[in-house]
Parts: C-alpha cells; structure tokens; sequence
C-alpha cells in the first residue's frame, strides 16, 4: 500500500492527527465539510425519460441557484436509470442507500417503482422524497416520518376531473389506462367523484404498461359511444394515444379527459391532435405568479427546454430538502429537526405556494388547462386546496 497519501503526508502522521482531531470534536467539521449526498432514481430510458429528465433538472436548478449548496453543504448526486422497472427498483435503491450512502433518497416517477423504494427506505430510516409517483399508499398505508412527497397522489388531479366531467353534463363515461397503480388509483378517483355526482362509469378497460397498441380500445369505444372518455396516460405513451384517438376520428364525436400528465411535457408530439384537451393537475401554464414567471424563465435559458410539471417537482423536492437541511444547520445526522422543518415548510413553489397535509403530501390546487399550441392554459381552479384522503395512514 502506498505509505502517502493525496496530500504528500505519510499515511502514519495522519492517522496520528485523525485521532487526535477525533478527541477534540473534530468529526462534527469533517461530516459538515463533506459533500451531502443525494440519491437521484429516476427513469433515463423508455416511456417516462423525459420526465426522469425534467424532474432532475428541476431539482439542480433549485441546487445550483442556491450556489451549487444546501445549507452550506456542497451536493454530491448519485444518479441510477430505474428503468421504470419494479422488479429492479429494492436491488437499485438498497445500492444507493448501501453502496453510495445516500443522504437523501429522490424517486421516482413510476407509481410501482415507488413503492418498492419506500419500502427499502422505511427499512434502512433513510429520508426519501416523492418528485412524481402518485402512488395512494404512499401518503395512504405506507407514510412514514421518514417519507415526503412534492407532487401528487393518484387521487389528487383525477378526482377534480370526475367533478368537472360531471359539471359538464356527462352521464357516462369510458375509461382506459395502462394497468398498474398509477392508472387504476387515477381511475378510482375519477370515479369517486363522477359517480358521487351522479354519473356512471360504464366499462373500465386497460392494457399493459407500456404497452401502445390502442386499436382495439379505440375500435370498442366507437362501438360503446360513451359521453366521454377519461384516461391515464403520459410520456412518450400519452403523445402516441392522443394521436391514434384523433386519427380514428373520436375527437370530433367524444369528448377525452385525463388528469394533465396527459399533455405536460407531450403537446408539440402531439400537434394538432392535442389542440383543445382539456386536462386536470396542479400545475398549468399562464399562472399568475412571480416566482412562476422566474423558474421558468431560469429553467428555458439554462436547458433550452420548456418547463413543465415535473420541472416543479423536481425543484420543489430540493426546496423542501433544503428547508428541513437548513433547520439542522446542514448535519443530515439531525434526521428529527430536519424532518420536522419539513413537515412545517410552506413551499414557495411555482405551481404556487403549497404546505403538506399530516400524511407528508401537497394541500394544492388543482387547475382546469386547456392546451392551445404548446401551453396547457389555465382556465378554471375547480377545486383550491385539495389534500389528499390519506386513507390507512396512521401517522
Ligand atoms: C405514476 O406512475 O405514478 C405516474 C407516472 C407518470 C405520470 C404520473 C404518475
């Protein structure tokens, strides 16, 4: 072995002034001085990549405004491709928390590989933040101290589409989705809503995720001539689905409607196809706030793309990050007080300002959009703080 080290001193002095550092208190300055590190599984390839893109570039924005530090710690990022891929996801986040001894844990977008990290995250008591996955039960069943969410759950955004379906006078509706959580809870809420307010879901149909091949729904919703149509779908999945619904000529007969992942980040695939969706979320294009108006303008110039909603996630995950990191002045050891400034954190998000219910998931509104050419306008708010029911969570 080499008896040097990088910094030219023999090996021996320095364990010599290691240990004598350790009696004086010293390792508090070296964990302080240490890069914190983050722990980024998002997707990188297949159907939801440009999502796993966004959603990192959110989260370094926010990082590199503040300096390229939080809370006076340089950042570090351990980044894994999930592939979308739940069968991978305990063997990639056991090898970020393990291996990489991630400080904190950032994933992801798909609902089942979610769940599956919350799971090894719970185990090892490593703090984790949701930037995407909409899965109920992790804010429902599975919320622990320990696990945060910036962006959804399934519930959210589906919901206030069954209520406004409703409002618009339709009594039957078709649904269609990729069969895993995410589709079915979105499903679910829709339903919730719609059925409250007197309408009927008439038949349920879904495919495998990622599956594209639409023709035979398409073919059975023609047959079926429901009022209108709700559907999950998003990436590269939900551009192809728009396409194939309006090339088989039932957006001219058959109203669609979808929570707003439909059309974030998907409208230019589109093109003409996509003109007039009218989608739910809590984000939308044309909101009228200045730190809206700042992020976007940041997120254009820097990666010469246009922001969307897991742009927001992303950027909202390291903002609440930093807010419970700064409480602890930078030690990731104070696990408590980081986790309670962030339970009490009011957000200063783009999608505008937001707090979490007790179960760790954003009380926001949900916006009415639009999509005219590229933007997904805001034109109605039809439910303002909504949280999430946290069925089966007993925190
Ligand atoms: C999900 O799997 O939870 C999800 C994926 C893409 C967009 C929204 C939700």
């Amino acid at each position: 072995m080499n008896a040097f080290t990088t910094t030219g001193l023999p090996r021996a002095l320095c364990v010599t002034g290691l240990l004598s550092m350790l009696s004086l208190g010293a390792p508090i300055a070296l964990a302080q001085d240490a890069p914190v590190r983050i722990g980024l599984m998002l997707p990188s390839t297949g159907t939801y990549a440009a999502l796993g893109a966004a959603i990192t570039n959110g989260f370094k924005q926010y990082v590199d405004e503040q300096g390229g530090m939080l809370a006076g710690r340089k950042v570090e990022y351990f980044a894994v491709d999930d592939e979308s891929d739940p069968a991978k996801a305990t063997e990639k986040a056991t090898r970020l928390i393990k291996r990489e001894r991630v400080d904190l844990l950032v994933g992801t977008v798909h609902s089942g590989v979610a769940l599956a990290m919350a799971r090894v995250a719970q185990n090892t008591k490593t703090l984790m933040i949701v930037p995407n996955a909409g899965a109920d039960e992790l804010t429902g069943p599975l919320c622990a101290p320990t696990l945060f969410r910036t962006s959804f759950s399934n519930w959210q955004p589906a919901y206030a589409m069954g209520k406004v379906a409703a409002e618009r006078g339709h009594k039957t509706v078709v649904t269609l989705t990729w069969k895993y959580a995410a589709g079915q809870q979105a499903i679910d809420g829709f339903k919730e809503a719609f059925e409250q307010a007197g309408g009927k879901v008439a038949k349920e149909m879904t495919l495998p995720f990622p599956n594209v091949e639409f023709q035979p729904f398409l073919t059975e919703i023609a047959a079926l001539k429901p009022d209108a149509v709700f559907v999950f779908f998003a990436g590269g999945g939900a551009a192809k689905f728009v396409k194939d619904y309006a090339a088989a000529g039932l957006n001219k007969s058959i109203p669609l409607y979808a929570p707003g992942f439909l059309t974030d980040g998907t409208l230019e695939a589109m093109g003409e196809a996509g003109e007039g969706l009218l989608t739910t979320l809590h984000y939308a294009d044309g909101l009228d706030n200045d730190k809206d108006v700042a992020f976007r303008r940041t997120y254009a110039q820097t990666y010469k793309l246009k922001p969307d909603v897991y742009a927001v996630q992303g950027y909202d995950a390291a903002q609440l990050y930093h807010a419970g990191l700064s409480a602890a002045g930078g030690d990731v050891r104070k696990q408590d007080v980081i986790i309670k400034a962030m339970e009490n954190a009011t957000v200063d998000s783009p999608r505008g300002r937001f707090t979490l219910s007790k179960a760790h998931n954003p009380v926001q509104n949900i916006y009415l959009r639009e999509a005219r050419g590229v933007d997904n306008k805001v034109i109605a708010t039809p439910i303002e703080a909504l949280a999430d029911p946290a069925r089966g969570c007993n925190m």
